[in-house]
């Protein structure tokens, strides 16, 4: 079996993850320190898959207790999810960030290279490129992010690059994710932000659902084709399956990769919303709200990379997202403490 660490294994992307990691014969182990999670969410994989699945809720910034586990599992491999990921909350408190996101990136790579493992993925964020040059974004767009939280994506970037240079890595794959939404499709694990979310899919499903009452659609007056922000959308479960193709990759074809993983659709917050509309049967009460502080109009990305290097192709549309999200939120409308 093939024993990969996986960071932020009990969050949202880092669950749907261990899921694919499992259905391809590798044999995941986590860690987290739950603070943006509870060891529920791995007990429903565990459910789900019927699989073992090690856990250890340790921080990445404990060097020696990571190299410890590293050891103990075997790991070949580690995707590394853990860190926090509030644009808002890092322009407030920025030297979390840094500590979470970068120092933890540095004592995690640490702790590797006292363990020996050698391959290395990395959850970055399209959120890199800043306000657009030219769009799609291709992965040599210029890279300027506008907020705390962006630039701790980059500077772990740069830690990576300056790795693989020295050749102390050869293995790394950076993916630059765009917007994340959806469920693995038996509604049994999903996105359970705290309190009032941040991100547009959970409030408008928490509307849906009953537990807000109205969306707050931020700005209408963008230069885009309905006057909404328009974003690229994909489904949790395609970009979890493009963590296993770069392990996949690096069995097959050693070293470093960057590479855009979206659908390359744009899809503004009015469609998205009738879309969700469409797939819950329930409505969603709007009303137009002043734009957000530092939101882009419009991006999107050019996944031609992912495809050639990867062979990886978003699979799932924007209804196969809503419907997805949909099972998840309708099944557990208070997120993990649901059951
Ligand atoms: P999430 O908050 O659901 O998962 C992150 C997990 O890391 C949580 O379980 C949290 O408890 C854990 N964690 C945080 N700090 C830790 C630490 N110091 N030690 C150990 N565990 C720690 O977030 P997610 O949406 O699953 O995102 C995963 C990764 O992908 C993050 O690095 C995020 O920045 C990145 N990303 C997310 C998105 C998105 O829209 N969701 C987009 C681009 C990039
Ligand atoms: C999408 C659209 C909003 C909420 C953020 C991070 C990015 C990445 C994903 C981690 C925008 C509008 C939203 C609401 C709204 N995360 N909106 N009402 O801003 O593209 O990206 O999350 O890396 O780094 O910046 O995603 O879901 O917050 O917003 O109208 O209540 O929905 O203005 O146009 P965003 P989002």
């Amino acid at each position: 079996m093939k024993q990969v660490l996986v960071t932020g294994g009990a969050g949202y992307i880092g669950t749907h993850t261990c899921v694919e990691l499992m259905a391809q014969g590798y044999s995941p182990v986590v860690v987290d320190n739950f603070c943006n999670s509870s060891p529920a969410s791995l007990d429903r994989v565990r459910r789900l898959t019927n699989h073992e699945l090690p856990s250890y809720e340790a921080d990445i910034r404990d060097t020696a207790r990571i190299t410890e586990i590293l050891k103990k599992h075997n790991c070949e491999s580690v995707i590394h999810f853990a860190g926090l990921k509030a644009v808002g909350d890092s322009v407030a408190k920025p030297l979390e960030y840094y500590s979470a996101n970068v120092m933890g990136s540095h004592s995690l790579l640490t702790a590797m290279m006292e363990a020996g493992t050698k391959r290395f993925v990395f959850s970055s964020s399209a959120t890199v490129y800043g306000e657009p040059v030219f769009l799609p974004y291709t992965e040599s767009h210029p890279l300027s992010p506008t907020s705390p939280y962006g630039q701790t994506k980059l500077a772990v970037e740069q830690m990576l690059n300056d790795l693989v240079a020295s050749g102390s890595m050869t293995d790394v794959a950076i993916l630059r994710y765009f917007n994340p939404i959806g469920a693995h499709s038996s509604g049994q694990i999903g996105e359970d932000p705290h309190g009032v979310p941040n991100n547009l899919m959970p409030y408008v499903a928490q509307v849906a659902v009953g537990r807000r009452t109205e969306l707050n659609v931020f700005g209408n007056d963008y230069d885009t084709p309905d006057g909404t922000g328009v974003r690229d959308y994909l489904h949790v479960v395609d970009l979890a399956r493009a963590h296993v193709l770069a392990l996949q990759r690096f069995e097959r074809e050693p070293g470093a990769i960057t590479v855009n993983l979206g659908t390359g659709q744009g899809t503004s917050v009015l469609e998205l919303v009738k879309a969700f509309e469409a797939a819950s049967g329930r409505p969603v009460p709007l009303n137009f709200a002043p734009r957000r502080s530092g939101d882009i109009a419009a991006f999107w990305a050019d996944p031609a990379q992912a495809e050639s290097l990867l062979g990886w192709q978003a699979e799932y549309d924007i209804s196969d997202m809503c419907r997805d999200q949909w099972a998840w939120q309708s099944q557990n409308p208070n997120g993990f403490e649901t059951t």
